[in-house]
């Protein structure tokens, strides 16, 4: 066979084992026992209004799913104060990422974006030979500005993270509405903003309104997979021009969303009781791991989502020694931070047995 050429040189994302088979491994017997806050999951769970929408789904599993998600989108372009025609949804916002780098990217063309940004934007972009150019991020926050001054002819796409994964940093509105109005004509700018609705009020960006006032090379993502629970459904969101969300969808394969995932989606986002007391937990655990780390001489970095770098020293060794705990947490070599590792916040049960285990690991 004779595969193209570049393809066998990409590199693939290396997810976590599953959860069964790292307690096989480490001879636990008992699963439940293990903390696995590595991906910046919700550790409440779906909504149980998710949970019951997806029970009575259950019996139409024979049919296709609605292709333009019809419903979903008219209550989310509701929601979020935007036409319809402002919408395309993916099998997360993984795919809309895939999408954007279908349609923008090629052999000659780059993507800039942050050295500590989400590394699925350096794959995507790869899978279309497109090359990614890395901006250093100070006080691992994106820089705007150096960001501006990365583009070049080039470009056709530049990401922000925001709040950024792995950091947890946020960039603030002035830096934003500076950034878009010196945005260069032939730059589609992505903010992805996967941890929105965890953020705290007053940090939360309004980037929509440049969207909504016709800007056309500007995108914004968002997720159902982190503050709604539902990360193993696969259902994200594009938020952008009409022009712009057509092109997208020109790539989009016909039935991407699952019926499953259209409804319980649909149920999530009347659900405000899980989405605040989802937020309440957050806050917490950020305020917990946010007094204790310093006391083990552990820094934090200050985080506007779900989950907190923090710097142990040697990330892969006290990843390994806490998997030996039982506890599995994300360390950071892959994203050029060899000291950290990245918790997610989780229940304040799980949020101390990770800070004992930290405790036993650091004497
Ligand atoms: C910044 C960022 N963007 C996008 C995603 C992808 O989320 P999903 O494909 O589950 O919607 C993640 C998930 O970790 C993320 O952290």
């Amino acid at each position: 066979m004779k595969a193209k050429e570049w393809i066998s040189g990409l590199r693939v994302y290396e997810p976590g084992k599953p959860i069964e088979e790292l307690a096989r491994e480490l001879g636990f017997d008992d699963v439940a026992e293990i903390v696995k806050v590595a991906s910046n999951e919700n550790e409440l769970g779906p909504s149980p209004m998710a949970i019951e929408a997806m029970q009575e789904a259950v019996g139409e599993m024979h049919r296709y799913p609605d292709g333009g998600a019809f419903y979903l989108k008219r209550k989310l372009a509701e929601k979020l104060e935007v036409d319809p025609k402002n919408l395309l949804f993916g099998c997360g916002s993984n795919e809309l990422i895939v999408f954007l780098c279908h349609v923008f990217l090629e052999r000659g063309l780059n993507l800039v974006m942050g050295a500590e940004a989400f590394a699925v934007y350096f794959l995507a972009a790869a899978l279309y030979e497109g090359e990614t150019i890395r901006v250093p991020m100070p006080e691992h926050t994106h820089d705007l500005e150096a960001m501006l001054a990365a583009i070049t002819p080039e470009t056709r796409l530049v990401a922000v993270c925001n709040p950024n994964n792995p950091t947890g940093t946020v960039v603030a509105q002035e830096a934003i509405d500076r950034f878009v109005e010196n945005l260069p004509d032939h730059v589609v700018a992505i903010f992805d903003e996967a941890y929105f609705e965890l953020m705290p009020e007053e940090q939360k960006p309004d980037v929509l309104k440049h969207i909504r006032a016709g800007k056309q090379n500007l995108v914004v993502l968002r997720t159902f997979s982190k503050a709604y629970g539902l990360a193993g459904l696969r259902i994200g969101y594009a938020i952008g021009h009409p022009e712009t969300i057509d092109l997208l969808n020109k790539v989009r394969q016909p039935f991407n969303v699952n019926a499953m995932a259209q409804a319980a989606a649909m149920a999530a986002l009347d659900d405000v009781a899980h989405l605040v007391e989802t937020r309440e937990m957050v806050f917490q655990g950020l305020e917990f791991f946010e007094r204790e780390l310093p006391r083990l001489g552990i820094e934090t970095v200050p985080s506007g989502a779900n989950f907190i770098l923090a710097r142990t020293g040697n990330g892969r060794e006290v990843f390994q020694a806490l998997q030996k705990r039982k506890v599995i947490v994300r360390p950071m070599d892959p994203y050029g931070l060899p000291d950290h590792i990245r918790i997610t916040v989780g229940t304040p049960e799980q949020n101390q047995t990770t800070l004992d285990a930290l405790k036993e690991t650091l004497k």
